[in-house]
């Protein structure tokens, strides 16, 4: 059974996060938990807070992940804040913003973080993309209204493939192929240590 373990509030993350890793042959299990968000101008300094607090409360192997959206025609809001901007205004709030804009497009970067109590570890993926004209399909938070690069289709739209090309993809590719690493370089030490003759 995997020891690899994702902390999040949001099983929607997770399923994608879970569907990923299985195709590098990564078993990681969830655990439901809101866990306390830093507010600062920085993705990768709230990523590596929460991972903090996730081994802290797990004592466990874990990942956590954060992302924010950066719309360029809007300075890269609402950027880390994206998360209490979806709550308050939403995505027609964003439409109402972008409504007679051009410039659609728009930075979606995921930062995830890896600990284990003994290395940390983090892995950034973006996409750049283009805000759609008004909302499309389903899926969670800016899910309908974010179309990804060389698609026609908002990932809302795009069902399991956006496991493929989301931002979070990027981030768990290089995750995936690092910790697949790691943890054969560590099951190696392992087995040298047994080997050793003591003197
Ligand atoms: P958080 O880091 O998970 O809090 O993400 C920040 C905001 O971006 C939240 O409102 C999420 O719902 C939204 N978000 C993060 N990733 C995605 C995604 O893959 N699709 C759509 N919305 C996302």
């Amino acid at each position: 059974m995997s020891d690899l373990y994702f902390l999040s509030s949001n099983i929607d993350k997770y399923e994608e996060i879970r569907v990923a890793l299985k195709r590098h042959d990564i078993l990681v299990r969830f655990r439901k938990r809101r866990l306390q968000e830093l507010q600062s101008d920085s993705l990768n300094y709230i990523a590596l807070e929460k991972c903090k607090i996730a081994f802290k409360v797990i004592s466990k192997p874990v990942i956590v992940e954060d992302d924010g959206l950066f719309i360029h025609v809007l300075k890269g809001f609402p950027g880390p804040y994206s998360s209490y901007i979806f709550k308050t205004i939403g995505n027609t709030g964003i439409l109402k913003l972008l409504s007679g804009s051009n410039d659609r497009s728009a930075l979606f970067t995921s930062v995830l973080v890896y600990t284990d109590g003994e290395i940390t570890k983090r892995f950034v993926g973006k996409v750049i993309g283009t805000i759609s004209l008004k909302a499309n399909g389903k899926g969670w938070g800016y899910d309908p209204i974010f179309v990804p690069p060389g698609q026609n289709k908002t990932f809302g739209l795009l069902g399991e493939k956006k496991t493929l090309v989301s931002h979070r993809a990027h981030a768990l590719t290089s995750f995936a192929m690092w910790y697949n690493r790691y943890k054969s370089r560590k099951q190696l030490l392992k087995l040298v240590r047994r080997q050793k003759p003591r003197i």
